[in-house]
């Protein structure tokens, strides 16, 4: 399908399953990079909804032992954000002392990292690197520092891979974006 439709909006083809399979393996080699030799006990925290399709085929590529979490924040509502983050699922593990890596779908208007990584801080692990598949740089303007990305793209929405509009579109194989 090289459109899709959902609740009146028409999206376009955007990022093809072979060069998001191409981009999730470079990620995950770059993470092997940093981590493969490390001692201490490293963590993978996922945030809820949109990563998971992500997170699910990043780990299975990545080389040293790890633990996986899920957290779940929410600041979106149709296709703006509401610059108000909102905890729905927390972290319920002990993080002190651990190597934590933040997985996320999209960086956007960064609010949900930069909250989500100020609230990590307080619970002092030793070290926190954010891995996005997506980054918006001109909308957050590098707020919080983004470790391992996979691409860089304009403000346009986006939905597929795990991204929805309104719950809708995770199920995509492909990236689309909003036409407009
Ligand atoms: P931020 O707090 O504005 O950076 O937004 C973070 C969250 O908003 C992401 O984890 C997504 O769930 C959602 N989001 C932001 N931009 C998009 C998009 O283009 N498509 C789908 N979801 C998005």
């Amino acid at each position: 399908m090289d459109e899709v439709s959902y609740n009146g909006k028409v999206f376009e083809i955007f990022i093809t399953k072979d060069d998001i399979k191409a981009m999730v393996s470079r990620i995950a080699d770059e993470i092997n990079e940093v981590y493969q030799q490390l001692e201490e006990d490293i963590v993978l925290i996922s945030i809820l909804d949109g990563s998971f399709i992500f997170m699910a085929d990043l780990v299975r590529h990545l080389n040293f032992d790890h633990q996986i979490h899920f957290v779940k924040l929410s600041s979106y509502s149709d296709t703006e954000s509401t610059g108000e983050v909102v905890t729905i699922l927390d972290v319920d593990k002990d993080l002190e002392g651990k190597h934590v890596i933040v997985v996320e779908d999209i960086v956007d208007t960064g609010l949900t990292i930069e909250k989500f990584y100020e609230m990590l801080k307080s619970r002092q692990p030793l070290s926190i690197r954010i891995c996005s598949l997506l980054s918006k740089p001109e909308v957050h303007n590098d707020i919080v520092p983004i470790d391992f990305i996979g691409k860089e793209i304009s403000p346009a929405f986006v939905i597929g891979y795990g991204l929805d509009l309104n719950g809708l579109g995770r199920n995509l194989e492909h990236i689309y974006q909003l036409k407009l």
